[in-house]
């Protein structure tokens, strides 16, 4: 029995998924089973680092999906439409989906997921988080009788690869960014990426695993590094932390039972202190790393390059396989394997903002006045902040620098302690407010 594939998008992913699938010598013998039947692009007289049949190459992407000898469809054309579009006529077509498109299955996973347990075809998605990283199957399969109480990742290798170069080189933001785009590392419009949206879905997608349940992704507090300044990763630095895009998943308290209804979730992207001992402090560049916690299985950490096409290509194959397997077992009367699929229907609690209890670093610029950091330590008191370091830094023109790192805090009491200090005569600014791990 051979399995057809319809690969939509031929292009840095969709290259390598036909690379391995040409080329099975010495991996799985199941990849000889793998046909590669239709492949849709753009333009289809492109050159083409992977040689196919040009008989096989179409613009035609609604007659892949459609075409009747075709078991799995692979979307890895990116964007949300009309990859969604398609992806849901494939599953009205009975087709299973492989795919790598975290922007439609965090926008769209509701819609899609139920109609493909409506039409019982599988949607894997391997390569949609962490790119070859294995991280989705393991937290559905091997550590799906754990409680989960913590996904904390840097799942965006672009940032991670700026906030390196920053650390390294005590460059700027905007200077890194430029010199990443001139070499590839960073889109023509870094939005996505530095915004902390790419890694917004990517939490997204991992919650609903890990949590078993549905995101909706306006729920995700999200903030980006345009804001981290040279100066922020200097004074971590001295503190003894590194400065991470980091994607947080976490149950607001580990509870006795699961799943309840009253599970709360934190669900947030931004720049935060990492105390340089923790084991994500160490992941640099372009590289990616989750750590989940739960119980018992205590800590594991999932490492590795989070995107490139042979990365990329591995985990969507692994899908392909998965699939195939799956169904070469159970032929065609196959019901669904219940750990592949996906059949949670509700939607988790998120905590709002306010009520996170964090450790805050801030850095203010100030009037050379004197009493300038009791006042601060007042309005702090007054706010039930307490502090655990204060560090009158020096000058910055003729503002003095004091940056503080807080106790844990209420970040509702954190934000009025604030503005009550944006208030004080004395207060020039406060240019940073990053949260520390
Ligand atoms: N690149 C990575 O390292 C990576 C890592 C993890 C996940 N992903 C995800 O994988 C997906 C694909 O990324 P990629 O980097 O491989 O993208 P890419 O290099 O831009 O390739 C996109 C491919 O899709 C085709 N395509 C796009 N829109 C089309 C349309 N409307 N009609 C027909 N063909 C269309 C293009 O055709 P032409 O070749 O004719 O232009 C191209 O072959 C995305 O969802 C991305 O987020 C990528």
């Amino acid at each position: 029995m051979a399995f057809k594939i319809g690969l939509l998008g031929l292009g840095t992913v969709g290259t390598g998924t036909a690379q391995i699938l040409l080329d099975s010598t010495g991996r799985h013998p199941l990849l000889q089973e793998i046909e590669i039947h239709r492949v849709g692009v753009r333009s289809p007289n492109k050159p083409r680092a992977v040689k196919l049949p040009p008989e096989r190459l179409t613009t035609d992407l609604e007659a892949i999906v459609t075409d009747p000898d075709i078991d799995i469809i692979v979307e890895v054309l990116g964007g949300l439409e009309p990859a969604r579009s398609l992806i849901l006529k494939a599953i009205s077509h009975g087709k299973h989906i492989v795919t790598a498109n975290k922007a439609v299955i965090a926008r769209y996973g509701a819609e899609i997921f139920t109609a493909a347990e409506e039409k019982g075809v599988y949607v894997l998605l391997e390569a949609a988080v962490g790119g070859g990283i294995p991280v989705i199957e393991p937290l559905k399969l091997s550590l799906g009788v754990n409680r989960i109480n913590s996904v904390i990742g840097i799942v965006n290798g672009t940032t991670n690869y700026i906030l390196t170069r920053m650390q390294t080189e005590g460059g700027e933001f905007a200077d890194i960014l430029a010199d990443a785009q001139k070499l590839g590392y960073a889109e023509a419009d870094p939005t996505a990426d530095v915004d902390g949206l790419d890694a917004a879905d990517k939490i997204a997608i991992l919650a609903s695993i890990a949590f078993a349940g549905r995101i909706k992704l306006s729920d995700v507090h999200c903030e980006g590094i345009r804001q981290v300044s040279a100066a922020d990763i200097a004074y971590a630095q001295k503190l003894g932390f590194v400065i991470k895009l980091l994607a947080v998943a976490k149950r607001e308290e580990p509870v006795p039972t699961f799943p309840t209804d009253s599970d709360m979730l934190q669900m947030r992207v931004h720049p935060t202190l990492v105390p340089q001992i923790h084991p994500l402090a160490s992941i640099n560049g372009v590289y990616n790393a989750i750590l989940v916690e739960g119980e018992p299985i205590g800590q594991v950490m999932f490492f590795g390059p989070g995107a490139g096409s042979g990365p990329t290509a591995s985990a969507v194959v692994s899908d392909i396989m998965n699939i195939a397997a799956v169904l070469k077992t159970a032929g065609e009367s196959h019901r669904l394997h219940s750990l592949l699929s996906c059949v949670h229907q509700h939607y988790c609690a998120i905590a709002p903002m306010s009520e996170l209890v964090t450790r805050f670093y801030a850095r203010f610029l100030t009037k050379d006045s004197p009493g300038v950091i009791g006042h601060l330590g007042t309005s702090f008191g007054k706010h039930h902040v307490s502090l655990e370091s204060v560090v009158q830094t020096g000058f910055r023109g003729d503002l003095a620098e004091i940056v503080v790192v807080t106790h844990d805090v209420r970040e509702g009491n954190f934000r009025h302690a604030l503005e009550e200090i944006r208030a004080l005569d004395a207060v020039d600014s406060i240019p940073s407010i990053l949260r520390v791990l």
